[in-house]
C-alpha cells in the first residue's frame, strides 16, 4: 500500500497518454492523411495503361513528324498525361510491392523527373518543335530504363497486357 500513491500517478499519467495519443489519431495531419491515398489500380497497370501508352508517340515524333495542329494537339495531351502518370508513381496502388516502391526516396525522384520531363514534352508539343519533342523524349526514354534497372522486377508482378509497345506494330 505504501507505493499506492505513486502508482495511481503513474495510471493516471498512462490514461493522458492513452488520451493524447487517441486524440492525435482521431485529427490527422495532412501528411497522415496523404499516406492513406490508394490509387485503385496497381502501379503495373498504371505503368501499361497509362505511363507506356503515353510515353510512346511522344518518341515516335521525333521521327514521324507531326503533320499538322491536330498531331500536334494530341502529343500535347499525351505529354499531360505522362506528366500526371509521374506523379501518380507516389501514390501506392493495388500492386504487391507498390508501397515499398512510393515510400523509397529513389523511386520518388524517378517519378518526378518523368513528370518534369513530360511537362517540357507539353511545352515542346505547344510550340510545335520537333527538336525541343525529340529532346525529351530522350530524356524520358533514359528516366524509364534507369529506374526499370533500379527496381523492375524480372518477372512483372501483374502480368496484365503482355504488350509493350503500342505503336509497335505501324512503325
Ligand atoms: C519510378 C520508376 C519507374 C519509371 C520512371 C518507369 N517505370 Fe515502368 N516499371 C517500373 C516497375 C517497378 C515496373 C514493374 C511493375 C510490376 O511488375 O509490378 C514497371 C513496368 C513497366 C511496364 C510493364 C511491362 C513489364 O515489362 O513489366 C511497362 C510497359 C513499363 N514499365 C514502361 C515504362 C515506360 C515506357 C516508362 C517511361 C515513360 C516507365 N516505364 C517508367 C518502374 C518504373
Amino acid at each position: 500500500m505504501k507505493y499506492f500513491p505513486r502508482t495511481k500517478q503513474f495510471s493516471q499519467a498512462l490514461a493522458f497518454t492513452i488520451a493524447g495519443l487517441t486524440l492525435a489519431a482521431c485529427s490527422p495531419t495532412s501528411e497522415q492523411a496523404a499516406e492513406e491515398a490508394r490509387l485503385p489500380i496497381s502501379i503495373n497497370e498504371v505503368m501499361a495503361s497509362l505511363i507506356n501508352h503515353s510515353a510512346d508517340p511522344i518518341w515516335v515524333a521525333a521521327w514521324r513528324n507531326p503533320q499538322n495542329d491536330d498531331d500536334w494537339r494530341e502529343l500535347e495531351h499525351l505529354a499531360r498525361q505522362l506528366q500526371v502518370g509521374g506523379a501518380l508513381l507516389t501514390i501506392p496502388g493495388t500492386g504487391p510491392a507498390d508501397r515499398i516502391w512510393t515510400d523509397d526516396a529513389e523511386w520518388r525522384a524517378y517519378a518526378q523527373q518523368l513528370s518534369d520531363s513530360a511537362a517540357r514534352a507539353v511545352n515542346a508539343a505547344r510550340a510545335k518543335d520537333v527538336g525541343l519533342i525529340s529532346r525529351a523524349g530522350d530524356e524520358i526514354v533514359d528516366i524509364c530504363e534507369s529506374c526499370h534497372i533500379d527496381f523492375k522486377p524480372a518477372i512483372p508482378t501483374m502480368n496484365i497486357y503482355g504488350e509493350l509497345s503500342p505503336t509497335a506494330g505501324d512503325i
